[in-house]
């Protein structure tokens, strides 16, 4: 492991790039309704919090066109050189990418229309500070949409086995060992409310996925490449993991078998005009 990748809990490396990848892609429905229900709309000014290697971003620089702007700030190096590099490879004078923690968020205040964070309130070390930033930075009537879990061990594999249950406490625990919250999705909405922010909505989002989806790779390409760290890291035993190996193997040919994704919410937050 390099330098890099210990920046962050999941990695840089190259699988996990392409991971978020397939990830954004799998998760797509939800993330334009999140932003839909935000009122992101062409001509503003975005801000994607903690947006890895941008997948996301691009896709509201295309929402808010030639006449908006979207800033990606993300602690990796590695995902921010991506980023910027794909930027002039296509060309995109509407994106920025900026390398800072988000402890130390300074966008300039009242600059922003909207702001995006998802899968990442759960990596950070105080939630409740990165949320304050971000609302400072918001303009009166701006949103703060946050996608998240809300119950990381509510992952079911069906029918149970009890390998897939083990495997996700100590995944949940290792995110926690890291400094993170697992289920921050509970938090969000109070820490928006101490922000400063009017809580708008708080939608659910849990889906449930058969074998042979694209959704049932989600979880698998996460397993892939987190749990032999884990593993090596100690915090997975060799026999749970692959008992979990064998339990997912069995799954994947069975008819009747289904996956139900973390529990997530999706929170709507906006700044008082
Ligand atoms: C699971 S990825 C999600 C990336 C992106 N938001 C998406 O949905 O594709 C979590 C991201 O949070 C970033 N991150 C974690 N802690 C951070 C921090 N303290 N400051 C800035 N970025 C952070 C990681 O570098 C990583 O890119």
């Amino acid at each position: 492991m390099t330098t890099e990748d210990r920046e962050y809990v999941l990695g840089t490396h190259d699988a996990e790039l392409r991971r978020l990848g397939f990830q954004h892609q799998v998760w797509a429905g939800p993330t334009v309704a999140a932003w839909e229900r935000a009122g992101f709309a062409p001509g503003q000014r975005l801000l994607d919090v903690g947006c890895g290697p941008g997948y996301a971003t691009f896709d509201l620089a295309d929402l808010v066109g030639e006449r908006g702007h979207v800033l990606g700030v993300d602690v990796s190096q590695r995902f921010v050189a991506h980023l910027d590099a794909e930027r002039a490879r296509r060309g995109h004078a509407n994106v920025e990418a900026r390398l800072q923690d988000l402890a130390a968020l300074d966008v300039a205040p009242a600059s922003v229309d909207g702001a995006w964070a998802r899968w990442v309130l759960c990596f950070v070390r105080d939630p409740a500070a990165v949320t304050a930033r971000v609302a400072r930075a918001l303009r009166p009537g701006g949103a703060f949409v946050v996608m998240d879990y809300v119950h990381y061990e509510g992952f079911a594999l069906a029918p149970g086995g009890g390998a897939a249950a083990r495997v996700i406490s100590a995944v949940a625990e290792s995110f926690r060992r890291a400094g993170g919250d697992p289920n921050v999705g509970q938090s969000v909405p109070a820490h928006m409310r101490d922000a400063g922010l009017v809580v708008e909505s708080v939608e659910s989002v849990v889906r449930a996925a058969r074998p042979g989806t694209a959704l049932w790779e989600w979880p698998w390409s996460f397993f892939r490449n987190f749990l032999p760290g884990l593993v090596a890291a100690g915090g997975l035993s060799a026999e749970d993991h692959a008992a979990f190996e064998r339990e997912w193997a069995a799954r994947a040919d069975d008819p009747a078998a289904f996956l139900l994704t973390p529990p997530m919410v999706v929170v709507v937050g906006r700044k008082p005009r």
